[in-house]
């Protein structure tokens, strides 16, 4: 079979308009006693460098997709949460909110209640609700599907329960709601994650990428606009699943602690990619595995800086070379690609893309090509052909571009 003749699967993104009717029908349908007090939704992201640097201290540069999980929701006057998902047929589920805790909550569930949880832990005077939920970010593919539905949780309980901290220009407000929706992720769900994904879900901009500093959660808007340059985004779903990922990525995290511990600093932040920082410390670690693992992390947070100067620069077609390295250091230093991603990269680049690197945590999920507008077709075309005669399922494609954030 040619290139040409395979059909490529496009993931679409709903209209914002469709989002909310969906998620409003849902509601009415299931709860069946009358309305919503309104929706809300939140993006996931693409990260386009800066990975595995969040809980390191470091930099990141995540954009916020067109992709978003609504929510309809309504407050009671209990303490009763009520749920029901679009994505899970199991029916209704239940639980009173003074019940919730570490290790209590299962499933999906955990990511809605943990941020109720996480916003009484805070002090927030917020109580019961009734909550649908429907999405269309696709789900484990590594685009952030559970801080979208944190976020979307996040907001509308902000707004029914009157928190005032999702104002449009408030983001320190917005940063607060993002460090809850951490601890809903971290401490009900129970994933170690940084917290790039609920950063990007919340205090992303239209337009732009977001420059996190994960040292004290500041940011910097950086404009992101590829069409203006003729380029564009391909992000290819590889729905490769790999069932060690939760337990990989702790253990990432925890080498880095580790050689932060041996080399006596906070964070890997503080290590320098000069000779004076960065070989001092491989000099002085004598575990071959830490010393590839801050070999990645220290060389990563030099690329973001590149590549943010770049951008900002406006030679934005000369950051392929940041997104190749960043792919080889994931790839070698780090050991969380796979060869679905690796599969991406490779064909990408034969196809003629200006880089392309694997985004999000690995093992699986999704790879990102930069592509000239014109060629975006024929590169993805060209990726599912090398799927296909590697007898690999076929992967999904979607556009990027750097929308807005949750609201
Ligand atoms: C996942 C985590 C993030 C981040 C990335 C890797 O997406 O949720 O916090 O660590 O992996 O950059």
């Amino acid at each position: 079979m040619s290139a040409e003749a395979t059909s490529v699967p496009w993931l679409d993104a709903w209209t914002p308009e469709e989002g909310a009717e969906r998620v409003r029908a849902l509601f009415e349908a299931r709860f069946g006693d009358g309305p919503p007090d309104g929706t809300w939704s939140a993006p996931g992201r693409v990260n386009l460098i800066g990975e595995h640097t969040d809980y390191n201290g470091g930099l990141c540069l995540p954009i916020a997709l067109p992709h978003r999980t609504y929510v309809a929701l309504r407050r009671r006057d209990d303490d009763r949460v009520r749920l029901v998902s679009a994505q899970e047929r199991t029916g209704q589920r239940e639980l009173e909110l003074a019940d919730v805790a570490p290790g209590t909550v299962d499933g999906w569930a955990g990511y809605v209640v943990g941020v109720a949880w996480a916003m009484r832990e805070a002090g927030l005077a917020v109580g019961g609700f009734d909550v649908a939920v429907d999405s269309c970010v696709p789900y484990g593919a590594g685009l952030s599907s559970s801080a979208a539905l944190e976020a979307s949780v996040a907001v509308a309980l902000d707004a029914v329960f009157g928190l005032g901290l999702a104002g449009a220009t408030d983001d320190a407000g917005r940063s607060r709601l993002a460090a809850m929706c951490v601890r809903a992720e971290n401490e009900i769900a129970g994933a170690p994650t940084g917290g790039m994904d609920q950063a990007a879900s919340l205090r992303a901009r239209a337009g732009h990428a977001l420059l996190l500093d994960c040292l004290d959660g500041s940011l910097r808007h950086v404009p992101f606009d590829l069409s203006a340059h003729g380029l564009a985004l391909l992000v290819v779903d590889t729905r490769a699943e790999h069932q060690l990922a939760d337990g990989q990525y702790a253990a990432r995290r925890a080498s880095c602690e580790a050689a932060a511990a041996r080399l006596g600093v906070a964070t890997l932040r503080e290590i320098t990619v000069d000779p004076r920082g960065m070989e001092w410390a491989l000099d002085k670690l004598d575990d071959e595995v830490q010393v590839r693992r801050v070999r990645h992390v220290v060389t990563e947070i030099d690329r973001v800086t590149w590549f943010v100067a770049l951008l900002e620069s406006g030679a934005v077609d000369a950051v392929g070379p940041l997104m190749n390295a960043s792919h080889a250091s994931l790839r070698d230093d780090y050991e969380v690609s796979c060869l679905e991603l690796d599969l991406v990269v490779s064909a990408a680049m034969s196809a003629g893309a200006l880089g392309a690197r694997m985004t999000g945590g690995g093992f699986g999920g999704s790879a990102i090509a930069l592509v000239r507008a014109d060629s975006v077709d024929e590169v993805a075309r060209a990726v599912h052909a090398a799927f296909t005669s590697a007898g690999l399922r076929s992967p999904a494609f979607l556009v990027a571009t750097a929308q807005t954030p949750a609201a």
